[in-house]
């Protein structure tokens, strides 16, 4: 099995954009039931709270909101026994000096380049060095764990090419140190819009609003807002981005929803109506998420449990990056501790 990385900020409660471009393809790619001790835990999730901060923020919301999404993720699906999940600060000394490594190797001109970067710094009086410094420690998050495959939604492309462009250029100069991991993306809902403004992909970060579907927004509410979607004044119901943005998301949405196909989601609704889709859509979306919320009541019930499983992670996850870290230390030229 591939070794398999991601990782989701804690920067507002998960969305729909999130669990089917991403959450849903972690699940579902985890090793099966039963798999040896030893292959298992190839697959590493995180939860990227240094990476939240590189945003104006309250802190008692990122504690808070640390702590839900994990609870979320493991409400999702993602299991112990067959995956490891931690939070990125708990081993944030290794993550960050491996990001101090990196830094050198990485260049101005190419975190310029990112139009995350160039998105969120726009307009603003003063860019914190945080933000144009995320996609190093977001390459440290992904190299430190020998990673193959990083399973992310559309917007990831250019934070992981650069993540590939940054360990190449670091083996060629020091040695083979990093495995060159990619990127894979899910056959839909890799970029889910907002309802309300479907050229937008939806986001947590602009809070509650009518365009985005929150996880554990209630059925009403998601069938509501599902079902004022913006769609279009045509009455044909076809996958076509540019002309149908609303019409095409919906179709994305009940893809992901429902594992089949675009295809099969487009035909399925051939010669229906608007309406039609839009209350299959709801449904189809409130059958995924009503499990996951039921299994979130359950777990927030006992956070013991969750800081157990945070705290295994954290202590596994250093396991896994410490000797990555040090054979990172020995290519660059750092002299070994005599004791350590
Ligand atoms: P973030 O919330 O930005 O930390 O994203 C966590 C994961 O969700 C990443 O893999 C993103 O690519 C994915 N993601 C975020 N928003 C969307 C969206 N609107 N559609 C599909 N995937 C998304
Ligand atoms: N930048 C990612 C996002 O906004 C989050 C992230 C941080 C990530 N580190 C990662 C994703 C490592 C994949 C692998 O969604």
């Amino acid at each position: 099995m591939a070794r398999v990385f991601s990782g989701i900020k804690p920067t507002g409660e998960m969305q729909l954009g999130n669990f089917c471009g991403a959450i849903q393809h972690w699940v579902a790619g985890q090793p099966a039931p039963g798999t040896p001790a030893a292959d298992a835990g190839d697959a590493v999730f995180c939860v990227v709270d240094l990476h939240a901060m590189t945003v104006p923020y309250d802190p008692a919301d990122l504690r808070r909101l640390t702590r839900e999404l994990a609870t979320l993720l493991l409400a999702s699906g993602l299991d112990e026994q067959r995956s490891l999940l931690f939070i990125q600060s708990h081993v944030g000394g290794i993550h960050s000096e491996c990001t101090w490594l990196l830094n050198n190797t990485a260049t101005i001109g190419e975190l310029r380049r990112m139009t995350q970067f160039k998105d969120k710094s726009q307009g603003q009086e003063s860019v914190s060095v945080g933000l144009f410094n995320y996609p190093v420690l977001m390459a440290s998050d992904i190299l430190l764990y020998d990673t193959e495959e990083v399973p992310v939604g559309d917007d990831q492309r250019q934070h992981v090419e650069l993540t590939r462009d940054i360990a190449m250029r670091f083996n060629a100069r020091f040695g083979e140190t990093f495995m060159i991991p990619r990127a894979t993306y899910p056959p839909s809902g890799a970029r889910i819009m907002d309802l309300q403004n479907p050229t937008k992909k939806m986001s947590k970060s602009g809070g509650d609003s009518p365009g985005c579907v929150f996880v554990l927004d209630d059925p009403k509410r998601i069938a509501k807002k599902i079902k004022s979607a913006v769609t279009d004044s045509d009455t044909d119901i076809r996958y076509d981005t540019e002309a149908k943005p609303g019409i095409s998301n919906l179709l994305d949405l009940y893809a992901a929803a429902t594992k089949s196909t675009l295809g099969e989601a487009a035909s399925h609704f051939d010669g229906q109506r608007y309406g039609d889709l839009k209350v299959a859509v709801a449904d189809a979306v409130v059958a995924m998420l009503e499990p996951v919320q039921a299994r979130y009541a359950e777990l927030s019930a006992d956070p013991a449990e969750v800081d157990r499983i945070l705290a295994h992670g954290a202590q596994r996850a250093a396991e896994r990056a410490t000797p990555v870290l040090d054979r990172m230390r020995d290519a660059v030229g750092l002299l070994r501790p005599a004791i350590r």
